[in-house]
């Protein structure tokens, strides 16, 4: 049923029924993706790599992700419109309530920021003010120079157990949403078990409540080599709406991630 809002994620959860995130930064790919049936569009700030050239997502404003919500904002969906804080948007609380309001303002019904434990208070006065809120937790791009590149999050045991921990203590802080990037399935799974929250993986296998890529990935328009966990829908759809079909598709029925797309 759409449209789609925080309790239909839930209740999808609660179902056992996978639902299909992608990115988007326009009005005319978002309405195709509504189209096709995608529940939520992330407007990511991925927009600084895919759109504007950089080679990182650090360069990203909040003005560029209030004008690329707008946009997609624009396109009337009924799915549920997602927008990511960028780099630097969330050094003090009330730093971080301004700018996810004007998020909000600009059309999203939650907002998604990078990081782990630390959030929690943030989380708890986002939460309180009305605010859904997704802790992006793994491989966080944001920290890319923190962590010495783009690599998958949670491979020893003490990582595994901290990270596992930190969503817990999310949760508790009020995170509606947990969205894990390039973690073991096996980890995510775990935390997927131990939270009451949906939780999306992008890189993070089959054990979750939703699944996310990049839109220009899954469509084939990536430069350079593609990571493991993206699959190229267009080659066998032949065109955009249809490669949207086929992804929601098959995230709905668990044929994506296969074990080739995981860690
Ligand atoms: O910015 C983005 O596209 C994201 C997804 C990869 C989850 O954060
Ligand atoms: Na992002």
């Amino acid at each position: 049923t759409r449209p789609i809002n925080i309790r239909t994620l839930n209740e999808r959860r609660a179902a056992g029924q996978p639902f299909s995130c992608l990115t988007a930064y326009d009005a005319t790919l978002a309405t195709l993706a509504d189209n096709a049936g995608i529940d939520v569009l992330l407007i990511g700030d991925s927009l600084g790599m895919v759109l504007q050239g950089h080679t990182s997502t650090l360069p990203v404003t909040l003005e560029d992700m209030i004008y690329h919500t707008r946009c997609v904002a624009r396109a009337g969906t009924s799915s549920l419109i997602m927008a990511d804080l960028p780099f630097m948007t969330n050094i003090t609380t009330p730093q971080t309530l301004q700018a996810a309001g004007q998020l909000m303002q600009a059309g999203a019904h939650m907002i998604k920021l990078e990081g782990e434990a630390w959030l929690a208070e943030t989380v708890t006065a986002l939460a309180q003010r009305g605010i859904p809120v997704c802790v992006h937790m793994g491989l966080t791009p944001q920290s890319v120079n923190a962590l010495g590149g783009y690599r998958v999050q949670g491979r020893d045991d003490d990582q595994a157990e901290a990270m596992l921990n930190a969503a817990i203590t999310l949760e508790q802080a009020g995170a509606g949403v947990i969205l894990l990037e390039c973690v073991p399935s096996e980890l995510a799974g775990r935390i997927r078990e131990a939270l009451h929250v949906p939780v999306i993986g992008i890189g993070a296998g089959p054990d979750v409540d939703g699944q996310i890529l990049v839109m220009h990935d899954m469509l084939g328009a990536t430069t350079g080599r593609a990571p493991r966990f993206v699959k190229d829908f267009m080659a066998e759809s032949g065109s955009i709406e249809g490669a949207f079909r086929a992804y929601h598709e098959a995230v709905t029925t668990r044929c994506f991630p296969a074990p080739e797309h995981c860690f």
